[in-house]
């Protein structure tokens, strides 16, 4: 079968269509027939070789996926930590989700990494339900996979959001989702910015996934009893906290991983409830800027890498 292949670790230029063996499927597994897979920028960082728990190269890249589960012909998106990005694949059937009658492919595919993580980064900065209507909440990339889907929750649950990007048109595409307080952080400092739209208040949570110095400033955003929440390292520099910051506002940094979560079936399940409860009602749709065929592979990985992309870029199998 075609896959995409990592042929050794580097940049997207590492990349190669080619015949790969058909994937077995172990206990607890279905294979599903692949039509359409979601770009992460978790992906980016395996092709590097950085991120922690993939193996050795030659390996099949793609953690997210839509297609048709072959025992069913069920349409389905699903979540892998690699392989993916293959006519076909082997996956946990409870990291399996049906994908909503009138959803596109690339939309099924284009759902559970950023949903599930941006309802993890509600859950555990304490803002679902109640205590999220009227919460500040800031968000960085905020026009990418994970923020666009941020930003849908955050309409739903009342939040008053704040977001970063470089680029004034990504902004305006955001605010047309619900976004009210855009920062082009090419051109203003967004500690500055949120001190200035909050009254030198502060915001409730953060949601910080560039690491290096930003989750230090993102601490010095936050208002009493605050909570950054740390997710990622899109800089690729490690994250520096004086942790006696933290004592004077009595607040928090939380740590972030779906990998990990994503073996939590309760966990999982009760955000599945409320992701398809809101999907069912119309209220969450993912937000696509880019499909390309996986022959083109590289060019979507650029995208990411050189923070181009606007939401999710998908790549279509066949
Ligand atoms: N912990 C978890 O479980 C988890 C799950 C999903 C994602 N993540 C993390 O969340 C972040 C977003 O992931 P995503 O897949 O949704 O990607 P994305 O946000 O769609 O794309 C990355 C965006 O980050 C911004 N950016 C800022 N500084 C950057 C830099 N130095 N290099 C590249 N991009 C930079 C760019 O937007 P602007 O130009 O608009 O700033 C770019 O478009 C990543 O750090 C990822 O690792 C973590």
């Amino acid at each position: 079968m075609k896959a995409l292949v990592i042929t050794r670790f580097g940049g997207p230029e590492v990349l190669e269509v080619q015949e790969a063996p058909e994937p077995e499927a172990r206990s607890g597994q279905e294979i599903v027939q692949v039509e359409a897979g979601g770009l992460n920028f978790a992906d980016v960082m395996t092709a590097q070789g950085g991120y922690p728990g993939t193996p050795a190269p030659p390996l099949v890249a793609g953690r997210e996926f839509c297609g048709a589960r072959q025992s069913d012909h069920q349409r389905v998106m699903g979540y892998m930590q690699w392989a993916a990005f293959a006519e076909r694949a082997a996956a946990y059937s409870e990291l399996l989700w049906p994908v909503p009658a009138d959803w596109s492919a690339e939309e099924g595919a284009a759902f559970p990494v950023n949903y599930f993580t941006a309802y993890f980064a509600y859950w555990k900065a304490g803002l679902l339900g109640e205590a999220g209507r009227g919460a500040r909440v800031l968000i960085h990339a905020v026009a990418g996979g994970v923020g666009t889907a941020a930003v849908q929750i955050g309409k739903l649950i009342g939040a008053e959001m704040f977001g970063t990007s470089s680029s004034d048109d990504k902004l305006r595409r955001v605010a047309e989702l619900g976004l009210q307080h855009g920062i082009n952080y090419k051109h203003q400092d967004y500690e500055e910015a949120v001190k200035d739209l909050t009254h030198g208040e502060g915001v409730d949570a953060v949601f910080e996934m560039l690491g290096g110095e930003h989750t230090m400033k993102s601490v010095r955003c936050l208002r009493d009893f605050g909570r950054v929440i740390v997710y990622g390292t899109a800089t690729g520099k490690q994250s520096e906290v004086d942790t006696r910051i933290l004592y004077a506002k009595g607040a928090s940094v939380h740590g972030l991983w779906l990998t990990y979560l994503s073996q939590k079936r309760n966990l999982m399940e009760e955000a599945w409830k409320q992701l398809s409860g809101w999907i069912s009602q119309g209220h969450l749709r993912p937000i696509i800027g880019h499909v390309l065929p996986v022959e083109q592979a590289a060019d979507a990985y650029r995208l990411l890498v050189e923070g181009r992309n606007f939401g999710k870029v998908v790549l279509r199998m066949k």
